[in-house]
């Protein structure tokens, strides 16, 4: 889908800010890619995906948004280290990082799992995002930048349901880390949040809950809203945390959740069959 050009897009490179995103090829990823862009920032695109990578920043090029890709594997450390050089050098700066690749990884039960594949989710939605914290932290630190973080939490970060408790534990890990870091870095005026999305219409979630008709209606059910969310929506709260109009928030979540956690914390609807 086009995305709205503002006056913004016409901004010259130094005066922009940059924002980096993994796995920014679909889903999630590639609707932050597009709001960063709609509002004017240059955005380093990164994926373990080439393909779709590579046609998506040719297509948002070709509209004339600053937009460069790179192929990576955020669990290959020195591919991290290489693609934050090469955006340094490309930049000169980068402002913001959003650590979004995420995979389910293994689906077993406490009483079958394997457990030299229970740590694939860790590998991609925790490690990886924490040492690219570090890499990115260093360079707003070096370059005097109040930058950002936002990391993507979960449903799953907080209670059990159908999700992998595997991805269930990465997700809650994601928390713990999310904290550390906004200690940790809160002296430098950078900021670390999460996003805690519900379920969202994605290609991850398509695959495993959205095609599942009882799931789809389960997991619409238990919102406020009654209904699914929208990728743009999850990059709208993204954007936000990332942008000076949060500049007071750190160490925080966000939920993006059309109400699913307030109805878990509450109980209301499994005490109340009623409509309101
Ligand atoms: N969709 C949901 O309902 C939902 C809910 C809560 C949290 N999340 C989280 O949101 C984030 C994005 O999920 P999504 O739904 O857009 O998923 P998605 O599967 O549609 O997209 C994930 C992207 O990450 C990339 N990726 C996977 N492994 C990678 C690796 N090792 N290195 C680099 N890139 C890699 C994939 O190629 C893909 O482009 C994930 O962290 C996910 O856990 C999603």
């Amino acid at each position: 889908m086009p995305i709205n050009k503002l006056e913004t897009k016409n901004k010259t490179t130094n005066e922009k800010k940059v924002v980096l995103i993994t796995g920014a090829a679909q889903g999630i990823g590639f609707a932050t890619v597009k709001k960063f862009l709609k509002e004017g920032w240059a955005v380093a695109a990164t994926d373990i995906k080439k393909k779709e990578l590579d046609e998506r920043v040719k297509a948002l090029t070709a509209e004339g948004y600053d937009i460069t890709g790179y192929v990576l594997d955020v669990t290959k450390y020195n591919q991290d280290k290489k693609v934050v050089d090469q955006i340094v050098k490309k930049y000169g700066r980068i402002d913001a990082l959003f650590n979004n690749a995420g995979i389910v990884g293994h689906r077993p039960t406490i009483l079958n799992f394997d457990p030299k594949l229970i740590h694939q989710a860790e590998e991609v939605n925790l490690w990886a995002g924490l040492y690219l914290a570090q890499l990115v932290g260093r360079v707003f630190v070096e370059k005097k930048i109040k930058g950002s973080i936002v990391n993507v939490s979960s449903l799953a970060a907080s209670f059990v349901d159908w999700s992998p408790f595997g991805y269930g534990i990465s997700k809650a890990a994601v928390d713990g880390f999310t904290r550390a870091a906004a200690f940790h870095l809160g002296k430098y005026g950078i900021r670390v949040n999460s996003v805690a999305p519900g379920y969202t219409k994605t290609e991850m979630a398509i695959k495993y809950d959205y095609s599942n008709p009882k799931l789809r209606k389960a997991a619409e059910s238990k919102t406020l809203l009654n209904r699914w969310i929208e990728p743009s929506e999850i990059a709208n709260a993204v954007y936000f945390l990332s942008s000076d109009e949060a500049s007071a928030i750190t160490g925080a979540k966000l939920p993006v959740d059309a109400g699913y956690t307030t109805t878990k914390e509450s109980n209301l609807k499994s005490i109340y069959d009623e409509d309101n």
